[in-house]
């Protein structure tokens, strides 16, 4: 090949990643965007042309690659941790006043930063090169989405330094900006796509495509706001640290300060709820850092939380609009919920149509009448509620609600039934079909069979097909009946049935909670299948028995009775297992009477750990009934493994005893906590 054409390549290839840089993260660029689009045309025929100048870092990678069949699975070298929450400038001085306590520091100065509301993500950079990125998933393990990230333009493929670090974990979160998301809302309405609800769930959505192609058209941003691990970098505070991932070219959000003390914080904060509404993205409050990493570090972190951060949440944001309708849904149960239909309303930079109106009795107490005007709260997560009409507005041609007497799906009757100090009404039909596909999309969602691809649309729509009128129909399923469905391909039918198969070894928590019986979630089903192995023994417990467990009161212990008392219900179980269902107890009880797997082991604890100081794990250990002890031998069940580990690893590793490294070891020691 020509030396002139590497030449010419190298130089695209730098001069367009400069530029890129300058528009999308620095927001100043020097060119146009036809001269832009122009250079980047004669790369891409250069590469195209000769393959080996396409480099991992080239601005063309940013279109997409080949589509994947699934994400792989990557654990966080450091566990991603999320915050603690303060409410009021009370929470944050108690925040403070703890610091001060266990550091013995006289001040201490903070780093504040927006929090930002969109998806976290760990960028990997190897010598100064992405290598992979990965979701936060659980905290532990997430998914790698190195593709998509590629595709955001404001991400570095290769950081901008001469002394590239052997390693740097960075991370920060994934948004898309209000008018970038209204524009995509507005694209998707017109192909008569489903809408996203918020610029959040519009980003995590774009993040799990398989294909990256489609995340590329997608208007991703980033901002970065920390690290994992790194080498072969010097970090001594977060703002420090920010500067230099600034100088490696990430975006960092400008509305970062330092604050000397507690008290420019709580101004910080006030200042940044002023803003808010001028800024181009979503954020839900301010994030506030303890900037010395040193006392960080010697803070040191709880397990799903470091002690060194907290974030301060803005309250939630209301707006006015008109109800325009109350419709009904029926939900699992059964129970029929009014929903007030609105005329759509932006609160805080998300268009609101939806609030739940709980049920008839609310809506008496409130008034709420249908084209009344009315006050909506939106607070992060949580669905938009009414929290009042405003009588001023009324024009006299409101009308009131009447709750139907009949199921506005399937037209059986409604019983109205007393629950706590209101009433509910309900379906009096087990099989009403909107009951059917709610009971449906419950047990196959994530916390319970967990059945990958089985969202609420297929389960609509195999429910209309007549192929689901049972739980059990689901592990009958046929491939070709599900190819031949509308909007199903070949390949998505397989990867169903795969999804189907896969979740049939079930967990005795999994399953007690998939069933959906009343009272019982997830919590109420662990400690259930805590207590007892098989799904045959808790079909036959008594309410006194399931009353003895810790934590299980007497309205659960009656629902689980009355729900195993109902022969239809122990026949619909008896199918699921006939149907080839294998449900499993994760974990014996032990004779100790504590069951957490490390209960009653004898551990050694070597090398340098990340998260936690050694005497604060055996300290952790010794209170789950775990030995910790200070020589490796046969008798030992379990050597911890911190960083730079020795001669106690490689005994282990002869004696063949287990090795956990420290992210293993937060995994099991996290999940039964
Ligand atoms: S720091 C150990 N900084 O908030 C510190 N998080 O509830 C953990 N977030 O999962 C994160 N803006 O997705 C940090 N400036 C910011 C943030 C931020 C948004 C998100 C992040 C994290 C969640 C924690």
């Amino acid at each position: 090949m020509d030396k002139r054409i590497r030449a010419e390549a190298r130089s695209l290839q730098k001069e367009l990643t400069e530029h890129s840089h300058r528009y999308h993260v620095l927001d100043d660029p020097v060119i146009s965007d036809v001269e832009y689009d122009r250079m980047l045309a004669r790369l891409m025929e250069i590469e195209e042309r000769f393959p080996e100048l396409s480099t991992p870092d080239s601005p063309t990678k940013r279109v997409g690659a080949p589509p994947l069949d699934a994400f792989e699975q990557a654990r966080h070298s450091l566990p991603m941790l999320s915050l603690d929450n303060a409410f009021n400038d009370g929470d944050v001085r108690a925040f403070h006043a703890r610091i001060v306590k266990l550091t013995g520091a006289d001040t201490v100065a903070y780093t504040v930063e927006p929090k930002l509301d969109g998806v976290a993500v760990e960028l990997v950079y190897e010598y100064g090169l992405l290598v992979r990125a990965v979701t936060r998933g659980d905290g532990v393990t997430g998914e790698v989405i190195t593709e998509n990230i590629r595709t955001i333009r404001s991400v570095p493929l290769k950081l901008k330094t001469a002394l590239t670090p052997p390693l740097l974990e960075v991370r920060g979160e994934i948004i898309i900006k209000k008018d970038g998301f209204e524009k995509l809302n507005r694209v998707r309405m017109e192909a008569g796509e489903k809408l996203f609800a918020n610029p959040r769930n519009a980003a995590a959505g774009s993040l799990r495509q398989l294909d990256s192609k489609i995340t590329a058209q997608r208007p991703l941003d980033i901002f970065v706001y920390g690290v994992g691990r790194t080498d072969g970098l010097e970090l001594t505070g977060q703002a420090r640290m920010l500067d230099q991932l600034k100088e490696f070219g990430f975006p960092v959000n400008p509305h970062i300060r330092t604050c000397p003390d507690v008290s420019q914080v709580i101004d910080a904060y006030r200042e940044l709820d002023r803003l808010r509404g001028t800024l181009s993205y979503e954020i839900d409050g301010m994030v506030i850092k303890v900037d010395d990493m040193g006392l960080q570090q010697q803070l040191g972190e709880k397990i799903k939380s470091p002690r060194w951060a907290v974030a301060y949440k803005f309250p939630a944001v209301r707006e006015t609009t008109v109800i325009n309708d109350i419709i009904v849904q029926v939900g699992r149960t059964g129970t029929l919920t009014p929903v007030a239909i609105l005329e759509p309303v932006n609160v805080g930079g998300v268009t609101v149509s939806r609030a739940t109106l709980h049920n008839e009795d609310e809506i008496r107490r409130k008034d709420i009448r249908i084209g009344d005007t009315a006050l909506i709260i939106r607070s992060g997560d949580v669905i938009p509620k009414v929290v009042k009409i405003i009588p001023e507005s009324r024009t006299g041609d409101e009308k009131v609600f009447i709750m139907p007497d009949k199921c506005p799906v399937c037209g059986s009757d409604i019983q109205r039934i007393r629950q706590d100090r209101s009433h509910i009404n309900k379906c009096v039909n087990v099989s009403c079909q909107a009951q059917l596909k709610e009971r449906i999309s419950h047990f196959v969602s994530k916390k319970a069979l967990d059945i990958d691809g089985m969202g609420k649309k297929i389960v609509i729509q195999l429910v209309d097909e007549g192929m689901l009128r049972s739980y059990a129909d689901i592990f009958v399923l046929q491939e070709d009946r599900i190819a031949a469905l509308d909007r199903m391909a070949e390949k998505s039918a397989a990867n169903l049935i795969a999804a189907v198969n896969a979740s049939k070894t079930v967990s005795l928590r999994r399953f007690i909670y998939a069933l959906g019986i009343d009272h019982t979630g997830e919590n109420a089903a662990k400690l259930i299948s805590d207590q007892f192995t098989t799904i045959e023994e808790v079909m036959s417990l008594t309410p006194e028995k399931l009353e003895q467990i810790h934590g299980i009161g007497p309205e659960t212990a009656f629902a689980v009775c009355l729900f195993f008392s109902n022969p239809e219900n122990v026949e619909m179980v008896q199918k699921i297992l006939d149907a080839g269902v294998n449900v499993i107890n994760e974990k014996p009880v032990s004779d100790s009477g504590t069951d957490h797997p490390f209960s009653g082991k004898r551990f050694v604890l070597t090398g340098t750990l990340h998260t936690m100081t050694r005497s604060r794990a055996k300290q952790q250990l010794e209170s789950l009934g775990a030995k910790v002890t200070s020589a490796v031998s046969a008798k030992t069940d379990f050597l911890l493994a911190g960083e730079k580990a020795g001669s106690k690893l490689e005994k282990a590793r002869q004696l063949g005893i287990d090795i956990l490294d420290e992210t293993q070891f937060l995994t099991i020691l996290k999940r039964e906590i």
